[in-house]
């Protein structure tokens, strides 16, 4: 595994679930103004197309298995078997745990997919595929394991201004002192992040991309701000002892944005696509 892969797996080793305690119940609304109820249910129902072929399914990087869950409780006519991959066995054991025994769980990198050619009918992956070493790997590896026809759901991290306080948030990360560990981390391919560089990024073995983008804007204290934050990779780069000053310096310097219930505004925004095997 890479210097980023042990990152990642530490962390998960450390926080299995966060993510889907985080994103489990938070609702959104995409480009057309239509709502969503979290963005897991966006990739359930782009699983819902009676043009894509029979075959099983996979959640590539499923974490704790909360997709899996879902897609599996779908009773849409389109349903099919359902099969998770991640690194991390911790998430791996979380998901074992959600879904009982006989669900499919596989510990591997999506660079190497231990799965046959054209055997699938679907992937679909939540907030992970941005993450992952070498975006080319992985697409190859994905074109290879689905048949002709087959979908490709994902859910990533968009390009999109930052509000004043996460702004804040942002230039105090900016200037903490990188490790050399920190420094040789990468996470991902910025290609995953708007639809031009998933252009890029997925063609030629994909076609028929199509993109939304799914938002959320929401008042809320500092404090609230920072333990969001805290839900997040970047601080866990830091030592712990930094954390109580960075903390400190953020909540004075969010003191000018707040309004007055003593709020300030977060906007998340996520890119939510999803492209046919050629
Ligand atoms: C932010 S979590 C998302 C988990 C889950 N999809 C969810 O949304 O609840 C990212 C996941 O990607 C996994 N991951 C990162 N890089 C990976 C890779 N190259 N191959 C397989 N899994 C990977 C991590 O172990 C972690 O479980």
């Amino acid at each position: 595994m890479s210097i980023t892969e042990t990152f990642l797996a530490g962390f998960h080793r450390d926080h299995a679930g966060l993510t889907a305690q985080v994103f489990d119940a938070l609702p959104w609304q995409d480009s057309g103004g239509r709502p969503w109820p979290s963005s897991y249910d966006w990739l359930v129902d782009a699983c819902r197309d009676t043009a894509l072929p029979p075959g099983p399914g996979l959640d590539l990087a499923c974490g704790d298995g909360l997709l899996l869950a879902r897609l599996r409780a779908d009773a849409a006519p389109t349903a099919r078997p359902w099969m998770g991959v991640d690194l991390s066995p911790d998430e791996l054991r979380a998901a074992r745990q959600r879904l009982g025994a006989h669900v499919p769980l596989l510990r591997a990198r999506a660079q190497a997919l231990p799965l046959g050619d054209a055997h699938l009918a679907a992937v679909v992956s939540h907030l992970a595929l941005m993450l992952m070493d070498d975006a080319d790997a992985v697409v190859t590896e994905l074109a290879r394991v689905l048949q002709p026809g087959g979908l490709l759901a994902g859910v990533v991290g968009a390009r999109a201004e930052p509000s004043p306080a996460f702004a804040v948030y942002l230039e105090l990360l900016s200037q903490q002192p990188r490790s050399a560990h920190w420094q040789a981390l990468r996470f991902g391919d910025r290609r995953w992040h708007d639809e031009a560089g998933l252009q890029s990024l997925l063609a030629p073995p994909f076609e028929a991309l199509t993109c939304t983008r799914l938002m959320r804007e929401e008042r809320m204290s500092p404090e609230s701000l920072w333990q969001w934050c805290l839900g997040m990779y970047d601080l866990h780069l830091l030592p712990p002892e930094a954390l109580p000053g960075l903390r400190a310096e953020f909540l004075r310097r969010c003191q000018p944005l707040t309004d007055a219930e003593g709020t300030v505004l977060h906007r998340q925004v996520l890119l939510a696509f999803q492209a046919r095997r050629r």
